[in-house]
């Protein structure tokens, strides 16, 4: 089976729209809860612009869901994940100006940076993911790190403007995740996925978890969060089995 971690950031996005608590990021989560997801991944982003700190906390000790983080790779986030201890975290690039994760972490260049904060994470039980593109380049990387959590950005597949495009970029994923598995990474997946587009990315094998946020939340608005939850594990199911 793939696993399914949902992300409720543009739960806390809707919320802080009006600076007041409505809607409740409790009340999702423990939807999130019901439809038995297996896990709550939350980006603590460096301007706070949807979850905030006081959330992250709430929810730990609130909601019976392993926390995935998504964090920018500084010492600041690093240090307040020591703090959540969460389940996971996955470092991903950040850009103050951007309107959303626009692609994967430059593994490479960022070496030195991550290596410092593995070990400020080295007493700890965390899981430590990276968001990459699907680039064996980043995947070799990532091992020279000792890392063996990956997590593919699928944004270049999902924003396809033709089918020719999408089957390429399909083919990129399924290379990156055979190539990455044979080197003994757990591969996961996630970034612009919806029920049209995650049948093809939930049938590679080797992906072995997917996380899914905007289109979820979004779709709720219509359906009911619950819903949409159970909607999306059907399509992810039926492509496993
Ligand atoms: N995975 C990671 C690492 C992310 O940063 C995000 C949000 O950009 C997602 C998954 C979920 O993406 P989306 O909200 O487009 O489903």
């Amino acid at each position: 089976m793939c696993k399914l971690g949902i992300n409720i950031d543009h739960v806390a996005t809707l919320r802080n729209a009006r600076g007041e608590s409505h809607p409740d990021l409790l009340r999702a989560a423990k939807i999130l809860e019901e439809c038995q997801v297996d896990s709550i991944t939350m980006h603590l982003r460096e301007d706070r612009r949807h979850i905030k700190d006081d959330d992250l906390f709430l929810i730990k000790d609130k909601v019976d869901l392993p926390i995935n983080l998504e964090i920018a790779p500084t010492e600041e986030m690093t240090k307040i994940a020591l703090r959540l201890n969460p389940r996971s975290i996955c470092f991903v690039p950040e850009k103050r100006m951007e309107i959303t994760t626009e692609g994967g972490l430059n593994v490479k260049s960022n070496i030195i940076k991550i290596e410092k904060l593995l070990n400020l994470l080295s007493n700890s039980k965390i899981k430590v993911a990276c968001f990459i593109e699907p680039d064996l380049k980043q995947i070799n990387s990532l091992k020279s790190l000792g890392i063996r959590i990956l997590e593919f950005h699928t944004g270049a597949y999902a924003d396809s403007k033709t089918i020719k495009i999408m089957k390429a970029k399909l083919l990129l994923i399924k290379k990156a995740a055979r190539y990455a598995e044979e080197l003994g990474f757990d591969c996961h997946a996630g970034h612009g996925l919806n029920y049209d587009n995650v049948y093809n990315i939930a049938s590679i094998r080797e992906i072995k978890e997917l996380n899914i946020g905007h289109f979820i939340i979004g779709d709720a608005i219509f359906c009911g969060l619950k819903n949409s939850i159970l909607k999306m594990k059907d399509i992810i199911n039926a492509a496993r089995t």
